[in-house]
Order: structure tokens, then sequence, then C-alpha cells
């Protein structure tokens, strides 16, 4: 019998809340934004823009590359050293998962971390149901809740979902960030969200901290195809993005006219993804009553699309940077190559 099932009689069964907290009324804002950065002299989107409907179950597929080895790497790490990892936890934490999707990496922290609430914050709250209604089965003496919201332009947990502690104890907030999506942010954003995680840290009792996976610098030759594998998924999650744009603005894009380009920018130490023109083209949508009057674009041949940045740390200077966050105390485990890292910074 898994310790974790609670005795019938004593333990408390939750079932799963969910919040969401941005509505269908800011889809006027979200095509205003898209439209500009459209319009900018170098053309950018969101990365995350790439994870909605059909990108999700693309990324996912994305983890069981071949080449793609962030995933299965970190997921090496947590098996080998948690344990040691769990030494430094805190009992009865709110375990706040960023960027949860399917649950399954924080699920695999439950037994180690034994938290008290669990809560999944996704960009959409309906990716969060199913699987959340799932987890809450396997472990109905976890409160757990589902928070839809966009956490990249800032990092406020609302207070509703992990505010008070259960049964009046202590509630120290873990906060769990795996999969190198730091990486997402350059280095100026990086340090801006690891603030705010801080701040939501000490909101919690004592003991909390993050919990945050991180790719390493290593060379292009092993990089690169991470992100241009041989089967064309990651090229199909990054066009699969015009797509999105199409339904969100009511663009013309048409999938034949863009390739997928991802390369190393060393001096930036960043994998980036552009989309790029394969020919001249001009992309339409329609003119809305919003900020942005002009209602298309020109690409030149070869002209891009900056579609995600995926920067690569040296351990080191990530270290370095979670204590100019004002992180104190801080732990790092890698694989055998050095390839990965997850790092645990007290809050
Ligand atoms: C989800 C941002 C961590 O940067 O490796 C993978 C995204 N894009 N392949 C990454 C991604 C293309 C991924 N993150």
């Amino acid at each position: 019998m898994r310790h974790d099932r609670p005795i019938p009689g004593t333990a408390p069964t939750h079932t799963p809340r969910f919040l969401q907290l941005h509505h269908e009324d800011r889809a006027a804002a979200v095509r205003d934004g898209l439209v500009r950065g459209l319009l900018a002299p170098v053309a950018v989107t969101a990365p995350k823009y790439l994870y909605a409907d059909l990108g999700s179950r693309l990324f996912d597929a994305i983890t069981e590359l071949p080449e793609y080895y962030l995933t299965r790497t970190e997921a090496a790490i947590f098996s080998a050293h948690l344990p040691e990892m769990a030494a430094r936890w805190p009992a009865g934490a709110t375990l706040v998962d960023l960027g949860a999707g399917n649950c399954e990496k924080a699920a695999r922290l439950f037994q180690a971390l034994q938290p008290a609430r669990y809560v999944a914050v996704d960009i959409s709250v309906d990716y969060l149901r199913l699987a959340l209604q799932r987890l809450q089965g396997q472990h109905p003496g976890i409160d757990m809740v589902g928070v839809g919201m966009d956490f990249s332009p800032a990092l406020t947990l609302p207070p509703e979902a992990v505010a008070t502690g259960l049964d009046g104890k202590e509630n120290p907030h873990v906060l769990f960030y795996p999969g190198s999506s730091i990486g997402n942010f350059t280095p100026g954003q990086a340090l801006t969200f690891l603030r705010q995680a801080r701040a939501a840290i000490a909101q919690g009792g004592a003991g909390g901290g993050l919990l945050i996976g991180v790719d390493l610098v290593k060379p292009a030759a092993i990089l690169e195809p991470a992100y241009d594998d041989a089967l064309g998924v990651t090229a199909a999650f990054n066009r699969n993005l015009l797509l999105h744009i199409n339904r969100l603005t009511g663009a013309d894009f048409r999938l034949t006219d863009w390739r997928h380009v991802a390369l190393f920018n060393t001096a930036a130490s960043r994998i980036e993804m552009h989309l790029e023109a394969v020919a001249s083209v001009t992309v339409r949508w329609p003119a809305t009553a919003g900020a942005v009057p002009m209602n298309e674009r020109h690409f030149a041949a070869g002209e891009r699309i900056h579609t995600e940045n995926a920067c690569k740390w040296h351990a080191a200077d990530f270290d370095a940077l979670l204590r100019s966050a004002g992180f104190t105390a801080t732990q790092a485990w890698t694989d055998a190559k050095d390839w990965f890292a997850v790092f645990w910074a007290q809050g």
C-alpha cells in the first residue's frame, strides 16, 4: 500500500478547485499584442502562444524525441537525488507548479515532498481540469487547486489559492519550475521573475523555496538538433503557431510560406527559434478598433519572425543569478555529463 494514501475515516478527502484569472475579454488585448509584434522591425511573438491546444500536445511529443535530452535528463536527476532533495523540503508545503501542463512532473514529487496542498498553474485552466481530477483521485488527502493564469508578465499568486495553511498549520511555499522553462526569459527577465518567486515564497511559512530546472551550455552540435529534430516535430510545433495566430487575429498566414529555423546564438547563449519566409509574402488581418491601425505586413524572402528563446546557463552563473534575486542558500544537482541542473534555492 502506498504510504501517501489516507487511512479511511481519518484523513480529509478533497475535491479540486479551479480558478481562471483572465477571460475572453482579453481577446482584444491579445490580438493587439500579437499584431504589434508582427509589425515590429524584427517581427516577434510571445512564446506562450506556442503552447495552446495542439501546441501543448506537440510539445509533449518533443519531450519524447531522441534529440530532446532535456526532459529525460531532468527526470534522471530527480530520480537519482530525490532523497537528498527531500531532506531540504519543508513538511506540509503548498506546492506551486508553474506551467503544470499534465501535472506529471509534480506528481512524481508527491511521495517525497508530501505536500498538504498542490496548486497547479497554467495558462489555461481547461488544460488542468482532467489532469487534476485524475490526480485528486489518486491523492485524496492533498488539497488541489487549478489556476489558469499567465504568470509571464508578473508572478502574483492568487491569495485564494495559496494564502492559508491547512488546519491552521504552517504554510511554507515550494515553487516548482521544471523543464528549463526559465530559459524562455532573457537573463534580465529571469532576474525579475526570480525576485517575484522569492517574494511569493516569503508570503508563505518558513522553510519554503524554489525548485527549478535549468538547461546548461553545451556545444551547438548537441543543442541545435534538440530544437530541430530529424522527424520534424519541433518544426511542426513552431509552424503550428501560425495557425494559432490566424485563429487569434484572423490573419491569413499560409504554412507553406514558412520554414522552421533553430540556431544557437553563442553570444546570447540561447537557442533561438524563428519562422522564416521561404518567398516574399504579405500577411493580412482584419482591421480592428484596437490601438493598431495597420492591417498587413510584408515579409521579404528569408525574413524571420522570432518565436522563442531558450537560454542556456552555466551552473555558476545561474547560482549567481539566484543570489542576485535574494536567495541565500542554494544547492544544485546535475547529471553525469553536466547537461542539465536542478537547483533548490531556500526562500
Ligand atoms: C518548454 C521552454 C523549456 O526551451 O526547451 C522545446 C520549449 N521549444 N522545443 C525549451 C521548446 C522547442 C522548451 N521549454
